[in-house]
């Protein structure tokens, strides 16, 4: 699709929605596509619940997770078109990526503390534009002015069977039922929650993406921005 905005504005593009819809994939495709970083929202919350069980903080403890999150610095690569993790100086990796930690970073992300202390370094990396944002409140929250918000879902048992795939593709042993069923507690978290619930903003392009490959997912999305940015463009001519 070519580099966007080299010439003016690098826009802000955020992709929200529930677990093991697809996000990180087509968002990493997307940027790579654009020329832009890909911010991965939810592995901060994976750093924070990591961070807690390996220091013994509860997780239900919301003074003590936020206290993890003032060690948490995030490195844009502009090259690379990575954003980099880091907590203490340590750099975070492949560690935070079970379904285990997923789970913890679901229940640590209800506290309203931890949101808060998380929220001026996505706004930080994403100040300059030029970043496809994922995860559950980049339209309604974290960039609420975003120039082009996504909104993917698809059904439940979809979902889990994509999760299925990635999961069994990384060497872990992991049972369909399972997997099911931590998405659906997952989505009642996620969507249940007072602080930041997972939902479309109310100018977000909602896809269903329960019957498209990821190819198709992808093509929809560059027709969306496409489209988008064609609107934009007229509107400041
Ligand atoms: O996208 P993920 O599976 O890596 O996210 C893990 C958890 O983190 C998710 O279940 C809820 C939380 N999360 C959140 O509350 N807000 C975000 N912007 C991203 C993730």
């Amino acid at each position: 699709m070519g580099k966007m905005g080299e010439a003016g504005r690098r826009y802000v593009i955020v992709v929200d929605g529930p677990s093991g819809v697809g996000k990180s994939t087509v968002a990493k495709i997307l940027a790579e596509a654009t020329g832009y970083c890909c911010l991965d929202t939810g592995a901060l919350y994976r750093t924070v619940a990591w961070r807690a069980l390996s220091r013994d903080i509860s997780l239900y403890d919301e003074s003590g997770l936020v206290g993890l999150c003032n060690g948490i610095t995030m490195i844009r690569e502009e090259v690379s078109g990575k954003i980099r993790i880091q907590a203490d100086g340590e750099e975070i990796g492949a560690q935070i990526r079970s379904e285990d930690m997923g789970m913890a970073a679901s229940l640590v992300s209800r506290f309203p503390g931890v949101r808060r202390a998380l929220l001026h370094l996505q706004r930080k990396a994403g100040e300059s534009g030029g970043i496809i944002a994922e995860g559950r409140d980049m339209g309604t929250v974290v960039f609420p002015d975003a120039d082009i918000k996504i909104f993917l879902d698809a059904e439940p048992a979809e979902r889990a069977r994509r999760r299925l795939l990635e999961l069994v593709d990384r060497g872990e042993k992991v049972d369909y039922e399972d997997v099911l069923n931590d998405i659906i507690l997952r989505d009642e978290q996620d969507r249940n929650r007072t602080a930041a619930p997972l939902k479309p903003a109310p100018d977000a392009v909602v896809l269903d993406t329960t019957h498209l490959t990821i190819g198709e997912v992808v093509d929809a999305l560059v027709n969306i921005v496409r489209s988008k940015v064609d609107q934009m463009r007229d509107s400041s001519l």
